[in-house]
This record gives structure tokens, C-alpha cells and sequence, in this order.
């Protein structure tokens, strides 16, 4: 047994029961939680992460009815793939979603694996990913242990490590493989994380709701605010954009794709370039369209609007532009699209805003 003494302390039979007979009376009634495909418990895993429930409701039901399986995933267009995903951020998830969907399909038969090092072994699938799925599709007794999941039971076992170390997760991951309710592992993971969600938030815990509160350490000691300790990252780097909106004299609109590896990876946007402190934007921008592009511009004077993007290690602060060119000039990555079909194109959050203010302007 791991040495943390609280849970020499718990009562495990009875923790359990409390646990997992309250999330089977007050569970909510979440799409994926109708459902027992792997593939579908996976998709939602991976949405789910870094995303809220409410956000993630819609994204979830209209992928599964574009992609319902496995093989419609594998063989889909990758554009169609980033089309549905639009607008749920961290893109990468997707692309490595669907690479791992391949091979899936290919290695596999279609059938997502149950075994641990195979299913870990896919793009993608960390060890949260690979202990919900594995429990919640497979019944498997693995730990899922995520932000939340720490939180709630820093707090249950008075765990005091730093979850900002990713070493720290080996310590909650022991801890769940000695509470694991093994008669039903998905419920207990689950009721895990939805008590993280319902109850035990992360500023104001609703303790005296609790369903565990009897076995809280935490609660017991009074210091359930001030777990789980967790220590600041860095304070995020901000980077400033110049972004230019261009017509051409027919009405289309200039947009290209972004690089094939890196941030925001094969999504459209429009050209833009970062701007160095102290530099005239229109200038820079004229400048970067003629080197870059080879299209003499026309920038109007004013910026038409701001817009600021948060990342988890980044700060985007976009000033817009907008102009003409009487020329067009064509390159690999780019395109002169007509306006009514710029939005059939899979964009990132921030430029799908300069759109939208862009297009709002005209009328
Ligand atoms: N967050 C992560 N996984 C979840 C799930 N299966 N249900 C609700 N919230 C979640």
C-alpha cells in the first residue's frame, strides 16, 4: 500500500459505496455517458480535455454524426475532419485523433484496443485518455487521473505534492489503484471526475453536499481551500499580430494555410505576420505582402478592430487591417476565395473573429 497515511486511514468499501451510489442518483445525462463504443468514449475523451461539458455537447453529437465509427473517421477528408472540430481549440488533438483512428483501422481490424500498451501506444492517448477509455468502454480497473481528478482527491487524501510536476500524477495514479471500485471501474472514474465537477470546484468546494465528505481529510483538517497546491507557471509570453484582410476587384477574399506542423497547424487564416515593437503595422504589412507574397497593397488607414487570444503559453494580440490589391497573385498555400464561402473553410478561433467583424462592417 502506497504510504500516504490517509488512505491507510479511508474506508474503502464504504467510500466506494458512497461514491459510486451517488453519481448512479445524480449523474447527468451526457451523450457519451449513453454510450459504450469505444470510439465514441475515446472521441469524447479527447474533446473533453481542455474543453468544457456545455461546449463540448454539440461538437460531440454532430461528429458522431459525420464520423460514427471508427472506419468513416479513418477514410475521411482531413479538411472535413478540421471543418467539424472548428472552434474547439488545441487542433492537434484532432490530427492526432484521426491519425490514430488509421491505425486503428488498419492495425487492428477497426476494433479500438483493449490491451494498455496497445491502446497507449496510438497518437494521442496519454494516460488519462488511456485509462478513461480503457475503464469507461472496457471496464478495465485503470486509474484517469486529470486535473480534476487530482483536485478531488488532494483533497479526500490530503495530498500535498505540486500537481503543476507532471511526476505528481504517479502519486494520484497509485492512490486510484488502491480505491478503484473493481466491480465498476467506469463509474468510479466517472463519479471521480463529475464530483469534480458538481462539488468539489476548485475555489468554492460545496462540502457540506458532498456525498464523501465523511472520508475528506481535507474537510476533516479544515484546509480543503488551500489544496491542491499548485504553483504558477511562467506569466505567458505576448506576441503582437498584424493581420490583413484583402480584396480582390472580383470580391474574393485572400486566405492561406498555415504550415503543416506547429501551432494551429493546416487551419486557414489570413496573412498576417508578428510585429516587431515600435514598427508602423500598415507599413510592415505592405512591405511583408510585397517580399512574402509579391502583391502590391492597399491598406486602409485605420485598424478595423483588435483581437486578443489566450494559449496556454501565449497571448495573441491581433490588429487588423483591411485593403485591396488590383493584381492577385497565386501561391502554393494560398487562395482567392469568394466571401459567401470563407466560412466553409476550418479557421482558428481568433481569425473566424476578424471574419465576423470584417464581414459585419459591410452592411
Ligand atoms: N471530463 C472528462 N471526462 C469526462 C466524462 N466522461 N464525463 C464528464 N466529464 C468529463
Amino acid at each position: 500500500m502506497p504510504e500516504n497515511s490517509a488512505l491507510q486511514n479511508i474506508n474503502t468499501k464504504k467510500f466506494q459505496q458512497d461514491l459510486v451510489g451517488w453519481y448512479e442518483a445524480e449523474k447527468r445525462d451526457l451523450p457519451w455517458r449513453r454510450e459504450r463504443d469505444p470510439y465514441k468514449i475515446w472521441v469524447s475523451e479527447i474533446m473533453l480535455q481542455q474543453t468544457r461539458v456545455d461546449t463540448v455537447i454539440p461538437y460531440f453529437n454532430r461528429f458522431m454524426e459525420q464520423f460514427p465509427t471508427v472506419e468513416s473517421l479513418a477514410s475521411a477528408d482531413e479538411d472535413a475532419v478540421m471543418k467539424a472540430w472548428e472552434g474547439l481549440g488545441y487542433y492537434s488533438r484532432v490530427r492526432n485523433l484521426q491519425s490514430a483512428v488509421k491505425e486503428v483501422a488498419e492495425r487492428y481490424g477497426g476494433t479500438v484496443p483493449s490491451d494498455r500498451n496497445e491502446f497507449l501506444s496510438l497518437k494521442g492517448v496519454g494516460p488519462y485518455t488511456g485509462g478513461a477509455v480503457l475503464s469507461i468502454a472496457y471496464g478495465l480497473p485503470e486509474p484517469a487521473v486529470d486535473g480534476n481528478v487530482m483536485r478531488v482527491l488532494s483533497r479526500i487524501l490530503t495530498i500535498w505534492d505540486d500537481i503543476a510536476k507532471p511526476s505528481t500524477r504517479k502519486v494520484f495514479e497509485e492512490a486510484v489503484r488502491h480505491l478503484i471500485y473493481k466491480e465498476d471501474p467506469s463509474s468510479f472514474n466517472q463519479a471521480l471526475m463529475e464530483l469534480g465537477a458538481m462539488i468539489c470546484t476548485p475555489s468554492s468546494p460545496s462540502c457540506l453536499l458532498c456525498p464523501v465528505q465523511n472520508h475528506c481529510q481535507a474537510f476533516e483538517e479544515g484546509v480543503q481551500r488551500e489544496l491542491p497546491v499548485k504553483t504558477r507557471k511562467k506569466s505567458d509570453k505576448k506576441v503582437r499580430i498584424g493581420a490583413l484582410v484583402l480584396q480582390a476587384p472580383d470580391g474574393t477574399v485572400l486566405i492561406e494555410k498555415r504550415p503543416e506542423s506547429g501551432l494551429l497547424a493546416k487551419l486557414w487564416q489570413f496573412p498576417n505576420m508578428e510585429l516587431p515593437v515600435g514598427i508602423n503595422p500598415r507599413g510592415a504589412l505592405a512591405s511583408y505582402m510585397e517580399t512574402e507574397y509579391g502583391m502590391t497593397v492597399q491598406i486602409n488607414p485605420e485598424k478595423v478592430t483588435d483581437i486578443t487570444h489566450v494559449f496556454t503559453h501565449l497571448t495573441w494580440e491581433i490588429d487588423v487591417y483591411v485593403g485591396t490589391v488590383d493584381v492577385k497573385v497565386q501561391k502554393d498555400r494560398t487562395a482567392f476565395v469568394p466571401a459567401h464561402e470563407i466560412e466553409t473553410y476550418a479557421f482558428p478561433v481568433s481569425h473566424q473573429k476578424i471574419w465576423k467583424h470584417v464581414k459585419g462592417m459591410d452592411q
